[in-house]
């Protein structure tokens, strides 16, 4: 059997830097190729580390071939907020992104192939409440409409070419390392950080935006499980809900005032409002709990506790 050799493609995005880390701690630092379209110092500290553009599938194609690796990671994408201003490109980066992946992954003979989808696959036409995994719904956004459109070339890659690709629809995720960048889910890794500099917040989303979120540790841990299970067990091959927690921003606002006593909330909606109108408030994830024993860890007053303790700690360093 080949050793595990792996490409975390968008290394250096939200998920990027804790994933690459948490893979290394898994296979070896030197079994995990970090690749991302910025310059390798916005990296931190990757061992091996690839400028690549995804779109650019030859050069793809030849990484692969030349380090023969065994398991990707794609992670690079443009999300909700971003991808409306720029509907063409965040159609191009996502769909030729995915569909390259799977085409050098089927021809590399690959192990596994691991793709996030998203929330954001769901319209209003879905139930809001515990929406269930189900796969038809109407994306409201492009992001959401790439994401749908993907799970299903996944499963399309899957049964047509048996490539063990895996995914899961991640909710709003929540994380200190590394920001998020151009979702709609934003606000919530924002306000902590204001909240610690100003001791107040201005926020995108009005009051009574319920949300589905997930703190990191649990989203990096529901990767490597999902990656671990076995094959037979998964009966869901475009993507599996995950669920772990739902708040509106006076919830989140709220359970902060309680480290920072004057913590001050106000609103001033956009855009991004009519995104997160047409989102789930909660999600059914019964699937993934059965198929894979999927178990959140991290609910709303432990994210918030850790979140706050970490940024406390990293600024105090940054500054000593
Ligand atoms: N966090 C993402 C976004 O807001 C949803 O997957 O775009």
């Amino acid at each position: 059997m080949n050793k595990t050799k792996v490409l975390v493609i968008g290394a250096c995005g939200q998920i990027g830097v804790e994933l690459t880390e948490a893979l290394r701690q898994k296979y070896g630092r030197y079994q995990v190729i970090a690749a991302d379209i910025r310059e390798k110092n916005k990296a931190g500290d990757h061992y091996l580390y690839v400028k690549l553009d995804v779109t650019d599938k030859s050069k793809l194609l030849m990484l692969c071939r030349e380090e023969r690796i065994t398991q990707i990671y794609l992670l690079a994408a443009m999300l909700s907020a971003s991808g409306e201003r720029d509907p063409a490109l965040a159609w191009q980066l996502n769909m030729d992104g995915l569909l390259n992946v799977l085409d050098v992954a089927e021809k590399c003979e690959m192990d596994k192939v691991f793709w996030p989808s998203s929330i954001a696959v769901f319209g209003l036409d879905a139930p809001a409440q515990h929406t269930p995994q189900a796969n038809a719904s109407i994306p409201s956004t492009v992001y959401g409409i790439s994401k749908a459109s993907g799970e299903y070339w996944c499963h399309y890659y899957f049964e047509k070419y048996g490539l063990d690709v895996r995914s899961l629809r991640f909710p709003g995720l929540i994380s200190y390392k590394s920001p998020p960048g151009g979702g709609t889910t934003d606000y919530a890794v924002d306000i902590f950080h204001k909240a610690l500099a100003d001791g107040r917040y201005l926020c995108f989303l009005k009051p009574g935006t319920m949300l589905p979120m997930m703190y990191m540790p649990d989203a990096i841990r529901a990767v490597l499980e999902l990656m671990d299970a076995p094959a037979e067990k998964l009966r869901v091959r475009t993507s599996y809900n995950l669920s772990a927690m739902s708040f509106t921003p006076e919830v989140l606002g709220a359970e902060i005032g309680k480290h920072i006593g004057d913590f001050k909330l106000d609103y001033l909606p956009d855009f991004r409002q009519q995104i997160a109108d047409t989102w789930p408030d909660s999600i059914d994830d019964y699937d993934a709990r059965v198929d894979w024993a999927w178990q959140s860890r991290f609910g709303l007053k432990e994210m918030v506790r850790d979140m706050l303790e970490n940024l406390t700690r990293m600024t105090s360093l940054s500054k000593a």
